[in-house]
């Protein structure tokens, strides 16, 4: 359904070439201010990187629905942004002949006809917009708790990142530069690497690493609607994501136990890790250390290079070569996603496990 969320409940609306894409976010505590700063910062890093995304640029100014003199009521938030930027012709031969690798098949499995094809519907990556929106307004709201999340890309295609950076360096370089990367050295790299896959009429996917610091130990609600679950959900909700790994992740499988546990020590008082296999999470509750993930998106789904298909009204094979306005690596611009939709988890699991009253 298009609801997530438990004290936190957020509904999205809207479809890519619809009059409007939006969500309601309800159960947002009371006189909390919501910084518009913010939401234009988040939504300027979700948009395409000049001279390599899609030219579908919107102006996406949020209209705010439910705050007085800028702060929350405790009425339920409406977030609406317009769609401006709309061409529908681009998408017409879509409903006969599904891309590979987009959700244009099942979606006419599931819906037919009905189904609105045009820049994806709501499979769109459009839809993440609204995701970034709710996902700033939050981004105040758990900061106002000193927690705070960023990322960067750690691969593009065959190019990879493998120095590891602490938490307070990912947060201060997650908004330098539109490909997320912790270098200029990287960023032209990566650069290059999307820009040849795009030379080829054809996609990457990549790799981001997101990390949060100062969550309270505890957070999480086992045994279903842990920290790392609802985080897993959350981000698979995005459109392209095709895998997560907290921590060590996959690696872990292959240490000793004495090498993946992470030792404990008292730091300044306080209970602290001396490394981070666990990616901050045990028992599916956070243990006061950095909460750490990876999330790898797959290439975009559309590309002019021709593919196999088929016409679905003629019932025979068909070729494809998708037209219309695509980006050539949807990971740099899904970093900030991954970043909204743990942010909205955090929150939601704040005020779901008592750490902030609700009124
Ligand atoms: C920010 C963002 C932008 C996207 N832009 C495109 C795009 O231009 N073309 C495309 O085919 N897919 C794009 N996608 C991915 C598709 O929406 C997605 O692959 C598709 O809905 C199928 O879902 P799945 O890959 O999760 O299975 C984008 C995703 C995100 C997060």
């Amino acid at each position: 359904m298009n609801t997530i969320g438990n004290s936190i409940r957020l509904t999205l609306f809207g479809a890519s070439h619809d009059t409007c894409i939006g969500c309601v976010i309800d159960g947002i505590p009371a006189g909390f201010t919501v910084n518009p700063e913010t939401i234009t910062r988040d939504l300027t890093l979700r948009k395409p990187a000049p001279g390599i995304g899609t030219p579908r640029v919107e102006a996406d100014v949020p209209e705010i629905v439910g705050l007085l003199e800028g702060k929350t009521t405790g009425a339920p938030l409406v977030i609406r942004i317009e769609n401006t930027n709309i061409n529908d012709s681009d998408y017409d031969e879509l409903r006969r002949i599904p891309r590979p690798g987009h959700a244009d098949y099942p979606a006419y499995a599931k819906y037919g006809v009905n189904h609105d094809i045009r820049g994806g519907g709501m499979f769109s990556g459009r839809m993440t917009t609204v995701l970034v929106s709710a996902g700033a307004v939050l981004r105040d709201f758990i900061s106002a708790y000193g927690i705070s999340v960023g990322s960067y890309t750690t691969s593009i295609g065959s190019v990879k990142d493998d120095t590891v950076y602490s938490a307070d360096e990912i947060m201060q370089i997650s908004h330098t530069n539109p490909l997320r990367a912790m270098t200029s050295e990287m960023e032209e790299a990566m650069r290059e690497e999307i820009l040849k896959a795009k030379a080829d009429g054809d996609s990457v996917g990549g790799v981001i690493r997101c990390v949060s610091k100062g969550l309270p130990a505890g957070l999480g609600e086992p045994f279903f609607d842990t920290l790392d679950g609802e985080i897993a959900k959350a981000v698979f909700a995005i459109p392209g994501v095709k895998g997560i790994e907290f921590g060590a992740g996959f690696a872990a499988a292959s240490l000793r136990g004495s090498e993946n546990n992470d030792s404990y020590l008292m730091q300044d008082g306080v209970v602290s890790t001396k490394t981070n296999n666990a990616g901050g999470i045990l028992g599916g509750m956070s243990n006061g250390a950095a909460l750490e993930f990876s999330v790898a998106f797959k290439p975009t789904p559309s590309i002019s290079k021709r593919q196999d298909s088929v016409d679905l009204f003629d019932e025979k094979d068909a070729e494809l070569s998708v037209r219309g306005r695509h980006d050539p690596c949807i990971a740099t611009r899904g970093a900030v996603v991954v970043e909204a939709m743990t942010i909205f988890v955090i929150a939601d699991l704040l005020i779901r496990g008592g750490f902030v009253c609700r009124n």
